[in-house]
């Protein structure tokens, strides 16, 4: 039965394969090398991938049944939480979705730096990652404030204010995105407009751009894969180049870091490890959706005087300095100033550390600061904490 199934389909496929080249596109896609060792800490990237995958299906499936207006967004998700099947814990997946999102960019990330990934020639690879980085900081946020109950009026509210303090220019940006002075309806339909139209596309165009760099360099890995253990390193590093296959050796690279010790074909190796830790990432997205599903307060009051609003948990760091820095004009320093240097120097990392060393253990000078921001940023956390729980 299988086997004439088969003998059928074979016809059609190749029908297809002829119209439209699948067979090549899967062999390129598909027949890569990529280093052997370490894979386990490469899944990050593709796990990431279908992290934001299901955000996008999540999402979409929200947008069948939630109304983007002021006034009934609350009702339509309140219906959403009560009368559809599913659509308690869809709206869960796409929260505890974007949590995990989250936590598992910043390991990306902390891989990527950790192992010198982003120098030559992969330093676009490491501009275009810390720009999505931005793009997934702007979704969940601006996700933040559509839900239309107490939570989100509020954190619109704080959120559009942020703009009041640059210097100039501040108060326009305000008005224009909350369309007046005050939060409206104009505000909730900018946010929902960046939130669905803008911030997507933006995310996907550099998705591409970032697996293209990746596709075109190669997977660098770590320090470990370039290890040379002869007598005659030269003439190893040479035997290395000669004999490795594609996309490796990595172009303008000193030739120590041009092509991995050892690969394996990224089918099936890699593609094995890949799947296995991002289905379980989304099996834990699955199973905290259910057993915990997502909030919703009451709906929007703007005359409330008793409502404490708490930050996202992702925002504790940026929240806590405002908390910790003087409500005068040092907020704009402390807003600004502080996260501006270090989101600026976070993107040109690769143009500032340019030496070839790749080891963590002989980067000091850029490990120990990295650290630090690292420590800084859970330091902030936890000291507002309970801020999160409005303790
Ligand atoms: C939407 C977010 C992102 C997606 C979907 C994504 C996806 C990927 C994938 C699939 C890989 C290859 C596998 C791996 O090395 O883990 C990769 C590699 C890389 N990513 Fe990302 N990434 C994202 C964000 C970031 C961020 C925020 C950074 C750093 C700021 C970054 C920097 C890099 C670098 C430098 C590499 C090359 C690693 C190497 O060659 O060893 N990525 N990314």
């Amino acid at each position: 039965m299988v086997e004439a199934t088969k003998v059928k389909l074979r016809p059609l496929y190749q029908w297809l394969d002829d119209r439209m080249g699948i067979s090549a596109l899967m062999n390129s896609a598909l027949h890569e090398a990529v280093p052997e060792q370490g894979g386990w800490a490469y899944t990050l990237g593709s796990a990431t991938l279908i992290l934001i995958a299901l955000q996008i299906v999540t999402g979409i499936f929200l947008t069948m049944m939630y109304v983007p207006s002021f006034h009934e967004s609350y009702q339509s998700l309140h219906y959403l939480q009560t009368n559809d099947l599913f659509g308690a814990w869809v709206r869960g997946m796409h929260l505890w979705g974007s949590y995990t999102l989250m936590l598992v960019i910043g390991l990306h990330m902390i891989r990527t730096f950790m192992t010198a990934s982003y120098k030559r020639p992969r330093e676009l690879n490491w501009v275009s990652g810390a720009l999505l980085f931005f793009v997934v900081l702007g979704l969940a946020i601006t996700g933040a404030m559509l839900p239309g109950d107490q939570a989100a009026y509020w954190t619109m509210t704080v959120v559009t204010n942020i703009p009041h303090y640059i210097p100039f220019i501040g108060d326009y940006i305000r008005w224009l995105w909350r369309g007046g002075k005050f939060i409206g309806p104009i505000t909730f339909t900018r946010t929902y407009g960046i939130h669905i139209w803008l911030l997507p596309p933006m995310l996907l165009g550099l998705i591409g751009l970032h697996l293209y760099l990746l596709r075109r360099h190669g997977e660098f890995g770590a320090w470990v894969n370039y290890d040379t253990e002869g007598p005659d390193p030269d003439r190893e590093i040479a035997a290395r180049i000669a004999k490795v296959e594609p996309p490796y050796p990595s172009r303008d690279v000193d030739p120590k870091f041009a092509a991995p010790n050892r690969t394996v074909d990224f089918f099936p190796n890699q593609v094995f490890k890949d799947t296995l830790v991002s289905l379980l990432l989304v099996a834990v997205v699955f199973v905290m959706a259910l057993l915990m599903g997502a909030p919703l307060d009451g709906p929007a009051n703007p005359a409330t005087l008793t409502y404490v609003p708490t930050p996202e948990w992702f925002y504790l760091p940026l929240d806590q300095l405002l908390v910790l820095g003087p409500q005068t004009w040092l907020i704009a320093f402390v807003v600004f100033v502080i996260p501006g240097i270090t989101a600026t120097l976070f993107i040109l990392l690769p143009f500032i550390d340019r030496s070839p060393e790749r080891n963590p253990l002989r980067r000091a000078h850029i490990i120990v600061p990295g650290l630090f921001v690292i420590f800084m940023m859970v330091t902030l956390s936890v000291l507002g904490i309970n801020r999160l729980y409005n303790l």
